[in-house]
């Protein structure tokens, strides 16, 4: 099947689907400068951490050739504060920050190369980390698959499709592979995922244009829809994984968690393995970014709140391993009591 792509990279030139107009229209957006990559990532046009990251990546190169087109030296120094700009955007996903240590530590192995064989070196590894992480969604979605039996009803939450990825995504690469792959007869129920309604906007997208069955619900009727049993298991994305398992992703998640655990319904975490920060124990250490009030006092462009009223907002919350029943990588399905190092 041909996933929706959440960027391109061709002859140099990067763009992406601008993600907060969808699903009512793909307009795709250049990329040309620093200002345009960050206000990209903050406003949620390029979001899901592994497109974060590869989109950073790739942002990196190309903000880098223009700034040396428009007269700038090609220094390694430029190349890590263009760096160090783009890890200061969002600060949950470490996909971001994995991608930019790995272009980072790249550069400073290149002090002395001429500009074109810098700028080269540079594009050869931000393009490495998109193909890789093709490569990493395609294993998760073979062994995410497994856990999907045939006939099974999935519950997501989020968007963890080819729009959160460079690849056909994790969860929502597993629904895929299942899908087409395995030909198994599998039904999808999504959250709508608010305040920003991913799940609504890009994840029904995504399952209505691949012809999988989806059924649409608010955050608040997956207890509902558990407690009738016609669930049988939720899959999730990751923003970042500490050593111990604990998961941080979308707002909502660790409800899911505590939901699936209640009802006995298993619970998967499905995330590359450059989603797992191995420099914190456990999910205490997350960052879980907060958000602008605006986002919640208003349902898409129309306010439904009163101005003032006091808010809460952050991105995501924290699943704690002990809820989680397992957790894919591209190495396969582990079980708790996790220790990825
Ligand atoms: O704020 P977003 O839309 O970037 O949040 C995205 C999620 O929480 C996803 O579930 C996660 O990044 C995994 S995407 C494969």
């Amino acid at each position: 099947m041909n996933y929706i792509p959440s960027l391109k990279y061709e002859n140099g030139q990067l763009t992406i689907i601008d993600q907060t107009r969808l699903p009512v229209e793909t307009i795709w957006l250049p990329i040309h400068d620093l200002n345009t990559a960050c206000e990209a990532i903050v406003a949620l046009r390029v979001r899901g951490a592994p497109a974060i990251g590869v989109m950073a990546a790739l942002s990196a190169i190309v903000v880098f050739r223009n700034s040396v087109k428009a007269g700038e030296a090609a220094s390694v120094e430029r190349f890590l504060e263009i760096c160090n700009t783009l890890r200061k955007t969002r600060p949950t996903a470490v996909n971001l920050f994995y991608a930019m240590d790995r272009m980072s530590a790249k550069a400073a192995g290149l002090e002395g190369l001429a500009a074109d064989e810098l700028q080269q070196q540079l594009e050869a590894e931000a393009v490495a980390i998109y193909r890789e992480d093709v490569e990493l969604c395609d294993a998760i979605g073979r062994h995410g698959a497994t856990l999907i039996k045939e006939g099974a009803t999935v519950l997501t939450h989020c968007n963890t499709g080819s729009l959160a990825t460079a690849g056909r995504g994790t969860a929502l690469g597993a629904i895929y592979t299942a899908f087409f792959e395995e030909a198994k007869k599998i039904k999808v129920i999504n959250t709508e995922t608010r305040p920003l309604l991913q799940g609504a906007r890009l994840t029904s997208y995504e399952l209505v244009t691949a012809g999988i069955p989806t059924t649409l619900i608010t955050d608040s009727m997956a207890a509902m829809v558990m407690k009738q049993r016609r669930v049988d298991l939720v899959m999730v994305g990751a923003d970042r994984i500490a050593r111990n398992g604990d998961s941080a992703n979308k707002i909502g998640t660790l409800a899911l968690s505590i939901l699936a655990k209640h009802y006995g319904i298993p619970f998967y975490v499905l995330a590359p393995s450059t989603t797992i920060d191995t420099t914190i124990a456990d999910g205490s250490a997350i960052v879980i970014e907060e958000r602008t009030a605006d986002e919640v006092r208003s349902f898409g462009e129309r306010r439904t709140a009163p101005a003032n009223v006091n808010v809460f907002n952050p991105a995501f919350d924290v699943a704690p391993a002990e809820l989680i029943s397992g957790i894919v990588t591209e190495k396969g399905v582990f079980h708790g009591p996790y220790d990825f190092r």
